[in-house]
């Protein structure tokens, strides 16, 4: 009998949307969202901006409740879980905004984002705090920071930053990354940077990226999904989309609106 609290033992599918919709007033952010993303797929998330990207990873997340449809992790509905449920669930996130702590050091940011997610975490000792600054210095590892490890977050270069985030994001045990624009805002050394450290990272582990970068996108991901004002448009292997008229429609009207991108 398979155990219904982990899923089916051999569901392939880690994330999955179906009739998902999202409505803000009289705005349908997201309309009839049907998407599956398998164990251990890199899947790219693509679109203008306002297409409901953002929106989809806060519904994952449970930061918002769809207005329709469900959303099921590793063979389970979401419904009535709360964020900290599903980040003890494995799901973690990283925004399009940062959330580091730049007056502490790096080691402690990623350590404090281990401790806040732990059961214990109102009762710590000291004991737990070395644990956590320990698995801190692993995580620093590998995303390639564990130089920086001792100095303030706010010292650490934008493209080191992001570095930061997914260290923070790895903290527990992650099964699946929801990553919103990790590219965003970085120079090409920092990008190529930054697509190593995602290369190396477990094979297991299931990824969903928002990004804007085309070129980085489809050399991270192995499938690819358009939105456009709330709904699918296409979905396909990344050298399928990357073909693809609709895409590069997007993506050769986003020439034309650089640097106007907002950071929510
Ligand atoms: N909390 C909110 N309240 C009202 N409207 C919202 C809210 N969040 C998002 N929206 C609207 O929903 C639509 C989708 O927004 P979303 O942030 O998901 O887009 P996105 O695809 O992530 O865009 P971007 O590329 O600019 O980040 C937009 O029209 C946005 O203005
Ligand atoms: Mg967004």
């Amino acid at each position: 009998m398979p155990n219904p609290a982990s899923g089916f033992q051999g569901d392939p599918v880690a994330l999955e949307f179906r009739g998902v919709g999202k409505s803000f007033g009289a705005l349908a952010a997201l309309e009839a969202i049907d998407l599956a993303i398998q164990k251990g797929e890199r899947h790219g998330l693509i679109g203008a901006n306002g297409a409901g990207k953002t929106t989809l990873f806060g519904i994952a997340a449970g930061a918002l409740s769809q207005s329709a449809g469900e959303v099921r992790f590793l063979g389970q509905d979401l419904a009535g879980k709360r964020p900290f449920e599903r980040v003890r669930m494995g799901m973690r996130r990283t925004f399009q905004s940062s959330n580091i702590v730049h007056e502490l050091s790096v080691r402690d940011n990623v350590a404090l984002s281990a401790v806040g997610i732990t059961p214990a975490r109102h009762s710590l000792g000291t004991a737990a705090l070395k644990k956590a600054r320990s698995q801190a210095d692993d995580l620093l590892a590998r995303v390639q920071l564990e130089a920086r490890a001792g100095d303030l977050a706010r010292e650490l270069s934008h493209g080191e930053m992001r570095q930061l985030e997914i260290a923070c994001a790895l903290t527990g045990t992650p099964r699946l990354l929801l990553l919103d624009e990790p590219a965003a805002g970085l120079s090409v050394a920092e990008r190529k940077r930054l697509r190593t450290v995602l290369a190396e990272l477990d094979a297991g582990l299931t990824m969903v990226m928002i990004e804007h970068d085309m070129e980085f996108t489809m050399s991270v991901v192995s499938r690819v999904t358009l939105l456009h004002n709330g709904r699918i448009v296409t979905q396909g292997t990344s050298e399928e989309m990357a073909r693809d008229p609709s895409v590069r429609a997007v993506y050769l009207g986003r020439q034309h609106d650089s640097g106007k991108h907002p950071q929510n």
